[in-house]
C-alpha cells in the first residue's frame, strides 16, 4: 500500500516504545522510524530488540535500543537517560509492552496476578510518570499512547489480571489527560481487537479452530494488519491529531460492539436466510 503521510510527518519527534523489539510494538516502532521519528525501543530480551533496531537502520531509520524491565521504576529511569543520552529529548511514548495469560481467575497465585498487572498498570504508570514529569519541568509537550484492549471495557473471563490492568491504564490516560492538559501534554488509548502476532497467539490462541472462532466474532470477518494498527498510532502520535486527548479507540473491526447486541447472532447467519426470516416475521399478526 503506498504511504499515506508525508514522509517527514514526525520529523523532531522521539517516541519511545516500550515492547518495541517483536509484534506489533516492532511494526509500530518501523512506521514510525520510517516516517521521520527518532525512535527507542525498550523490552527485556536483547536479541530481538538489536535485531529489530539493525532493520530500522538498514532502512535509512534513527533508531535505538536498551534493555529494561517495566515493573522496575529503577530500569526505567535507567532506560530513558539512556534513550535521550543517545537520541535527544523523548517527545514520544507508546506504552505498548504488555503480558498475559490465560488462567481460571480462582487459581491465581499472587505472584501469577503480580506479574500480569505490574508489567501492564504499573510499567505503563512508571513510564507514563518518567515522561510526565520530564515534559512539566522542562515546559514542553508531549504524547502518551497506551496500547490496551477492547475487554478493558467489558471484562472478559479468564484474563482478569489483564482486564483489571488494562482497565486502569485507560482510568490514567483519562485522568492524566485532564490533569496534563494544561501543559500541553496528550494521552489516548488504542483498544486493537485480534491481531495476530506471534507472542500473543501461541500465549492466548495456540489452536487454529480457536482463530477461526475468533474470525467469526468480527463483522468485518478478518483479523486486523499490522498496517491498519499502525496508521491509527502515526495518526494519535502526530500533529494531526493535536486536538484529541483522554479517547480510547477500538481498533477491532466492530468485534465488540458486534457481540453485545441482544440480535446480532443474526450476523453469524446466512443473510439469504435471515432477510426470508425477517419477511416471514413482517407478515405475522
Ligand atoms: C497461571 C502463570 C502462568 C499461567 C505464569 N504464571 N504463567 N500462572 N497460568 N499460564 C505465574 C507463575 O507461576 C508465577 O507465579 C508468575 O506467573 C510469574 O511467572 P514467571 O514465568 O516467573 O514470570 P515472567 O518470566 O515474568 O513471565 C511473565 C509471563 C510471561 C506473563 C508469564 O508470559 C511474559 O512475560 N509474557 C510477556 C509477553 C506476553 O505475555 N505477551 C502477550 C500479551 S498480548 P508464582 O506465584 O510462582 O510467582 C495481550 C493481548 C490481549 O495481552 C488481547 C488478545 C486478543
Amino acid at each position: 500500500m503506498a504511504e499515506l503521510f508525508h514522509s517527514d510527518i514526525l520529523q523532531d519527534h522521539h517516541i519511545v516504545v516500550t515492547g518495541g523489539g517483536t509484534g506489533l510494538g516492532k511494526a509500530m516502532a518501523e512506521r514510525l522510524a520510517s516516517l521521520g521519528a527518532k525512535v527507542t525501543i525498550g523490552g527485556r530480551r536483547e536479541e530481538p530488540l538489536q535485531e529489530t533496531v539493525e532493520g530500522i537502520r538498514s532502512e535509512g531509520g534513527v533508531a535505538g535500543w536498551e534493555t529494561m524491565n517495566v515493573r522496575e521504576p529503577d530500569s526505567v529511569a535507567a532506560f530513558f537517560e539512556a534513550a535521550e543520552e543517545r537520541n535527544g529529548p523523548v517527545t514520544g511514548l507508546i506504552n505498548n509492552a504488555a503480558a498475559n495469560f490465560l488462567a481460571p481467575s480462582h487459581t491465581l497465585s499472587p505472584g501469577g496476578f503480580d506479574a500480569i498487572v505490574k508489567t501492564n498498570l504499573y510499567g505503563s504508570f512508571y513510564c507514563t510518570q518518567w515522561c510526565g514529569q520530564h515534559w512539566i519541568g522542562r515546559e514542553t509537550p508531549g504524547v502518551v499512547l497506551s496500547i490496551v484492549t477492547t475487554y478493558a471495557d467489558t471484562g472478559s473471563a479468564f484474563v482478569l489480571p489483564s482486564a483489571v490492568s488494562k482497565a486502569g491504564i485507560v482510568a490514567m490516560t483519562k485522568s492524566l489527560a485532564a490533569e496534563w492538559g494544561t501543559y500541553g501534554i496528550r494521552l489516548n488509548a488504542i483498544a486493537p481487537g485480534p491481531f495476530p502476532t506471534k507472542g500473543a497467539w501461541e500465549r492466548l490462541v495456540p489452536d487454529p479452530q480457536m482463530a477461526e472462532h475468533m474470525k467469526k466474532r468480527v463483522p468485518l470477518g478478518r483479523f486486523g494488519e499490522p498496517e491498519e494498527l499502525t496508521n491509527l498510532v502515526v495518526f494519535l502520535m502526530s500533529g494531526l491529531a493535536s486536538y484529541l486527548s483522554g479517547e480510547v479507540i477500538a481498533l477491532d473491526g466492530g468485534e465488540v460492539l458486534a457481540s453485545g447486541g441482544q440480535f446480532n447472532d443474526f450476523i453469524k447467519q446466512d443473510r439469504e436466510g435471515v432477510l426470508a426470516l425477517f419477511e416471514m416475521m413482517r407478515g405475522a399478526k
